[in-house]
């Protein structure tokens, strides 16, 4: 059975993190507000009034991170660019102290050997859009558009490939259909303008890429979805959640059209958002890869109360994280396979941007962090083994960090960050990683 070890030979190992969970200095150099400076300072949105103010501080220790990068031997780092350090308002004046933090970020990360793969969007869009409606308004399509412009401008020399955006799934949901992220809207299904709006941003985007020579990805949370049962209402729900998971977010870029809404009861036009001609703009035939970042598969019933046509039940039979999360690692080929024979040809190369999990700070060495990066290793070079072509593994996250809604709560890192003293201590899982890309790098040389 092949294993992590017989991952390609120019497999790329890396490690990932995001703006507003690790940079703090949320006032320093002209830096704007983001919304999750604002929802953060609601009282009850995150749990102990946890905010990013500070984080990892990261802003000012950066040369100590990219230190502890250089230690695990990684080819790449994937983070994110704070549109609201760049641009404070997200549409006026440029803040050129914050340009400058990313143009010294990329170079020190080029000077250690480490290849940087930045995100644009994670999340932390500037407040001054969201006063206008945030993604619900097309028009922060364009100003994402201007800012991509600006930004490659600028660090476009020395940065070959980008990611659009992270995970509009999950921004989506959680930050305007739910209310349990930033900007904390609870429009329900009426939040998928949101989701149109982020796809424009990313096929804008795309094309600014792409007329500049750059490379562009997008990063994905997907899940596979199993029904609860063969019975044809579990089967149903399960049609219904893989479409708002999956296949709202992967279609349009991959085939140029939305799957069928009306399984969750929206219009094709997804309530006026969607005008004659996006989906060409979002349509990117030469997308150059598809960033998964995989957690965990999802387990879907018929709904038991009135309201969405699905109920999400837990797996019971395998194990959990510390966040409650079931660890199926199989599931990531099965996902793998899936995105194979669902969209063929048009599948671009594949990359995992972040996969990991939250262990109690308490358990020591650290093991179930390891088991969690071998198995998912050992998954997905059981996809590779089957002729897909996944190029590298950004595992989430490089340092405990600020984890949304749960403030300091979960610890996703390789390495320990104690949040009263910002003292970093590499964990068991630091070594392994260490260790394992020391050995595949000689394993695939021989
Ligand atoms: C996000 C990360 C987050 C991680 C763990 C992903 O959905 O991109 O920002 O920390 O999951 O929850």
């Amino acid at each position: 059975m092949p294993d992590r070890f017989d991952l390609p030979a120019d497999f790329r190992w890396g490690a990932a993190t995001a703006a507003y969970q690790i940079e703090g200095a949320a006032d320093e150099d002209g830096r704007g507000p983001s919304v999750w400076d604002t929802f953060a300072a609601r009282p009850g949105a995150v749990r102990d009034g946890h905010t990013g103010a500070v984080a990892c501080d990261h802003y000012h220790r950066w040369p100590e991170d990219i230190a502890l990068m250089q230690g695990l031997g990684l080819d790449g780092y994937r983070f994110s660019l704070a549109w609201p350090r760049i641009r404070p308002t997200g549409a006026g004046p440029v803040n050129p102290a914050g340009l400058a933090f990313y143009d010294r970020l990329v170079d020190a990360l080029l000077g250690a050997g480490i290849t940087p793969l930045p995100t644009l969007f994670h999340w932390d869009l500037p407040q001054a859009l969201e006063d206008h409606g945030g993604w619900l308004n097309r028009d922060t399509a364009h100003r994402f558009a201007d800012y991509t412009a600006l930004v490659t401008d600028r660090l476009g020399d020395r940065v070959p490939t980008w990611i659009t955006l992270n995970e509009p799934f999950v921004h989506t949901v959680f930050g305007y259909a739910l209310g349990t992220h930033a900007p904390g809207r609870t429009l329900m299904f009426e939040a998928l303008p949101a989701a149109h709006h982020q796809l424009l941003a990313h096929g804008l985007a795309a094309s600014i890429l792409h007329e500049r020579g750059l490379e562009a990805m997008l990063s994905n949370n997907l899940t596979p979805v199993e029904p609860a049962s063969q019975d044809p209402a579990d089967l149903a729900a399960a049609s219904a959640y893989d479409t708002l998971h999956n296949r709202l977010f992967t279609d349009p870029v991959l085939l140029g059209r939305y799957p069928d809404l009306s399984l969750l009861g929206v219009p094709d036009d997804i309530f006026g958002a969607v005008r004659p001609g996006d989906l060409d703009l979002i349509h990117t035939p030469g997308l150059d890869g598809l960033g998964l970042n995989f957690y965990n598969p999802t387990r879907v019933a018929a709904p038991t109360a009135p309201g969405l046509p699905f109920d999400l039940v837990d797996i019971p039979e395998a194990p959990h994280t510390a966040f409650g999360w079931p660890v199926v690692p199989d599931a990531l080929t099965t996902l793998l396979l899936h995105l194979r024979d669902t969209y063929g040809k048009a599948l671009p190369p594949l990359t995992i941007t972040e996969n990991g999990c939250s262990v109690d700070e308490s358990t020591t060495p650290d093991q179930p962090r390891i088991d969690f990066m071998s198995a998912h290793l050992d998954a997905l070079a059981r996809a590779t083994a089957e002729g897909i072509d996944v190029r590298g593994y950004y595992t989430w996250s490089l340092l405990d960090n600020f984890e949304w809604a749960e403030g300091y709560h979960q610890r996703f890192g390789l390495v320990h960050v104690d949040f009263a003293t910002q003292h970093r201590t590499p964990k068991a899982s630091y070594t392994w990683y260490r260790d394992l890309i020391a050995a595949h790098r000689l394993y695939r040389a021989r």
